[in-house]
């Protein structure tokens, strides 16, 4: 059965082009998986991945030889737009029409939506989660619990609130500076994606229950912090 109306999800031509230029090359993966995931300094961002077979509820949009794959929670962020391949200067790539995002990062990849929508639970929470952090000597002496917003990662909802976690690499995970342990709550987090395992190995301090504060966002109505007392940087530098 197609539950795909094609007003729900349009590709330009330069799209669908770039798109078949890139599975011609794959001899294995003949889908591209187009999806929401909670990231990026906005709230939300796009993401691609070659795909063999598709699940029993994606939906499903095949154009000329091309076939993409979308899974319903990210379908409900995705109704409406436009999938577009756009070339400015130097820089060239696909660019998503959304209107269900209420901002868009510089970037283009990440995104916000309105919390007062009714996107998906498992994707976006609209409670705001408590975040208890630990006394640490330098960035919360006296500890703290403060409010995580919708879509805010851990590093975020704290820098909001003015306990200044290192963040080198403004939250791209490219560094172990936002090195967290979560002392309650760690069990029910996402897991971390092999990036953030990654960068976690050149932790210092690393421990079972560690993350990375950006990588990572409330699930637990409270989730429990503690701030390791050094990072990588302060070990290379003053210790
Ligand atoms: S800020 Fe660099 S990994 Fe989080």
């Amino acid at each position: 059965m197609d539950k795909f109306k094609p007003e729900q999800l349009q590709f330009s031509d330069l799209a669908i082009s770039h798109f078949s230029g890139l599975l011609k090359n794959e001899k294995i993966n003949q889908s591209i998986r187009i999806g929401v995931k909670k990231a990026g300094c906005s709230g939300y961002e796009y993401f691609f991945e070659y795909e063999k077979t598709h699940a029993q509820d994606d939906t499903v949009i095949k154009h000329d030889d091309c076939t993409f794959l979308i899974d319903p929670k990210s379908f409900e962020f995705l109704k409406g737009s436009k999938v577009d391949y756009e070339e400015d200067g130097f820089n060239k790539g696909i660019k998503f029409h959304n209107p269900n995002a209420t901002s868009v990062c510089g970037c283009g990849e990440s995104f916000t939506v309105d919390s007062d929508k009714n996107f998906s639970s498992e994707v976006t929470s609209q409670v705001k989660k408590k975040i208890k952090i630990l006394p640490h000597e330098e960035f919360c002496p006296e500890g703290a619990i403060i409010e995580a917003l919708p879509g805010e990662s851990i590093l975020e909802a704290c820098l909001r609130n003015k306990i200044k976690i290192e963040h080198a690499c403004e939250m791209s995970c490219a560094c172990t500076t936002c090195h967290i342990i979560v002392e309650d709550g760690f069990n029910n987090l996402e897991d971390a994606s092999d990036e953030e395992e990654d960068q976690l190995d050149k932790a210092w301090g690393l421990e079972q229950n560690s993350r990375l504060g950006c990588q990572v966002y409330p699930i637990d109505e409270m989730t429990v912090i503690r701030i390791p007392k050094y990072t990588i940087n302060l070990v290379s530098e003053d210790h």
